[in-house]
């Protein structure tokens, strides 16, 4: 695997750097587990993405979703980045990092009062809407606080992603979205109401997609219901085409950020509209990494198992989705040494704490440093304190400089959230 072409990472000196430092140095002064980013391969992977993309130059809208750290969110937002926000919290975040709201898209099945009245308040440039209900509780918001809200339909295309099926969002069954042959009348309505300013209509089918098949598919339906909305005389200003390429984690072959841009391009076919993108883990995914230390090795029947100081709480994804990360370690092992086959696993205790199975490595020890590759998206973002294991903390590398992005929780903060009510205040024995 060419680690250093996509993620800043090589072995220099037998030990692995990202962009030009050496992670042995954040473990040490930082502790670990910890997450790693590259700022420089976050900024180039916008930067392209800008640049193949030029010919339909859409808003970049991030899905602040995939990595929400306000350093993350400042450096895209210093790109000239918008906001993909699900949340009141991202929403906040976005702002907070210096997103214009005029650049910020609010998408979600389950808005609640409150963070549509924040959101308005706020002027986000579009909310997408996700049903009829959501529509009517926009409206009667907007109405009673004397504004117009921009909304724009997410539609529900029926199209299969062709990736895991707890990330696919865009079929029948899935529960975002409006079914397409409900576009029309909503449509209407929309344009009807004193309180809804039509924004156009978005669509998102899934995450991880590694084919241009379906999203060609769901983008012609678009392309398609924005004709027929606008023979009838709506406008139709804007058009959403979400987030949802895939990256490298073991041998996918995603297609590029040109091949994507191109089929927009060819999809599109000279449309009059102010197109957006809401890219997440294709900007940041293989611009991080979970840096992390053996805690002990242990053998089983026929098993080796290496036990490391991350876990399933830290990183979600392997035990979620069964997603693979591969797994490096940071002083350079040669190819002749990967002769041992082991099950990486983490201290939680679930069996599903499980990073990778079979997995060609050299012989480790304790207090010898791995890390996880491709973790730079819906990562530390999913992380949680399951078994009481302090959040995990984040560093930004730039250059030959890191700096901590968040801060490791502490016991004390993790124990101070809990209150005793007051017939337990006292140990009774
Ligand atoms: N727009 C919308 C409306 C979305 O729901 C998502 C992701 C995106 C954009 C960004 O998609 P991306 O470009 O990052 O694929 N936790 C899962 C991924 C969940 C994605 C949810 N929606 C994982 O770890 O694979």
């Amino acid at each position: 695997m060419d680690i250093g072409k996509e993620c800043a990472l090589s072995y220099r000196g037998g030990q692995l750097t990202m962009e030009d430092v050496a992670l042995a140095d954040i473990a040490a002064s930082i502790g670990t587990p910890v997450y790693c980013y590259s700022s420089t391969t976050i900024e180039r992977n916008f930067r392209r993405l800008q640049q193949a993309f030029a010919k339909t130059s859409p808003r970049l809208c991030y899905a602040v979703k995939a990595n929400s750290n306000l350093a993350v969110l400042r450096l895209l937002a210093n790109l000239g980045a918008g906001a993909d926000v699900v949340s009141e919290g991202e929403l906040r975040r976005a702002l907070t990092a210096g997103i214009r709201a005029d650049r910020i898209v609010f998408a979600g099945v389950g808005k609640t009062p409150r963070e549509i009245a924040f959101a308005l308040e706020s002027g986000i440039s579009q909310f997408n809407v996700e049903s009829e209900a959501e529509l009517a509780a926009i409206a009667d918001i907007a109405a009673s606080s004397g504004r117009r809200a921009p909304v724009a339909l997410r539609v529900n295309p029926d199209v299969e992603a062709q990736t895991n099926a707890k990330i696919t969002t865009g079929t029948g069954i899935d529960k975002f979205g409006i079914p397409a042959s409900r576009v029309l009348q909503v449509y209407e309505d929309i344009c009807a109401h004193r309180s809804l300013e039509p924004q156009g209509l978005s669509v998102h089918i899934g995450s991880q997609l590694t084919d241009l098949g379906p999203f060609r598919r769901a983008y012609a339906q678009i392309i398609k219901l924005a004709h027929e909305l606008r023979n009838k005389g709506l406008a139709v200003p804007k058009l959403d085409f979400g987030g949802g390429l895939g990256v490298v984690y073991r041998d996918e072959t995603p297609p590029s950020f040109e091949d994507y841009a191109d089929m927009v391009e060819e999809v599109i076919d000279g449309i009059e509209c102010e197109l957006t993108l809401e890219p997440g883990r294709c900007l940041v995914g293989d611009a991080g990494v979970l840096l992390s230390k053996v805690i002990c090795n242990k053998t089983q029947d026929s098993r080796s198992f290496v036990v490391l100081d991350a876990a399933i709480n830290d990183l979600l994804r392997p035990g979620l989705y069964q997603a693979h990360h591969s797994i490096i370690t940071v002083a350079e092992s040669d190819s002749d040494s990967l002769h041992y086959r082991v099950d990486f696993v983490g201290p939680v205790c679930e069996t599903s704490d499980t990073f990778c199975r079979d997995e060609h490595a050299p012989p480790l020890s304790p207090d010898d440093l791995v890390v996880m590759l491709t973790a730079g998206a819906y990562g530390a973002v999913m992380a949680s304190t399951y078994n009481s294991r302090p959040l995990v903390p984040e560093v930004m590398i730039k250059g030959g400089d890191f700096e901590v992005i968040r801060q490791r929780g502490t016991y004390e903060e993790m124990l101070g959230q809990d209150l005793l009510p007051s017939w337990l205040a006292e140990v009774s024995r």
